[in-house]
């Protein structure tokens, strides 16, 4: 289920998204290395929900929704608590695109969808029996894609191989990602 009044909090984050990419040149130079034809905060502003307040609501509903995820998967430290450690937003323009990878020491990781204009891009994660050589039926496809929608949530555990293939619209596509860690 989206947040209540998606819509409106979507305008107001991805118009925020583009305020942080216009003020935040050592985020531009990050991405100019790391996002080609794109923009990220990942290696400059990880803090977005202690900067605004719509960043903030979407912390709320996704703390909300990670609480659930951690019970259904029966997830729980022997001590401390599972909390958001960064928070960032990405801008992914024509051919921009993020090849498979996982995000290492946190626990949950996920992120919400905020514009997605059609043919942006999915949101793909790899079998995990690939890697370990396990055997498994011929006719079983080792790729799950998912088309995303503005509104929409996916929370995966971190150690889960994804990747978001080339943006192929002439516009760009806005997510917020995220990671949960344990804090000791
Ligand atoms: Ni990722």
């Amino acid at each position: 289920m989206p947040p209540a009044g998606a819509g409106k909090l979507n305008s107001v984050l991805a118009r925020e998204a583009r305020a942080f990419r216009e003020l935040d040149p050592g985020g531009q130079s990050w991405s100019r290395q790391n996002y080609d034809a794109g923009y990220t905060s990942y290696g400059s502003i990880t803090d977005l929900p202690y900067r605004s307040p719509s960043f903030a609501r979407l912390k709320n509903f996704v703390d909300a929704e990670v609480r659930k995820y951690l019970k259904a998967l029966r997830i729980a430290p022997p001590s401390g608590k599972i909390e958001m450690s960064t928070c960032w937003v990405n801008i992914m323009g024509r051919h921009c695109h993020h090849s498979f990878h996982l995000h290492p020491l946190s626990v949950v990781s996920g992120t919400y969808y905020v514009e997605v204009p059609r043919g942006s891009g999915a949101f793909k994660i790899e079998d995990p029996r690939l890697s370990s050589f396990m055997g498994r039926p011929c006719s079983q496809n080792p790729f799950w894609t998912l088309e995303p929608r503005p509104g929409q949530l996916v929370l995966f555990e971190s150690w889960l191989r994804h990747e978001v293939p080339a943006n192929r619209s002439e516009r760009e596509r806005i997510s917020v990602s995220f990671n949960y860690d344990w804090i000791r």
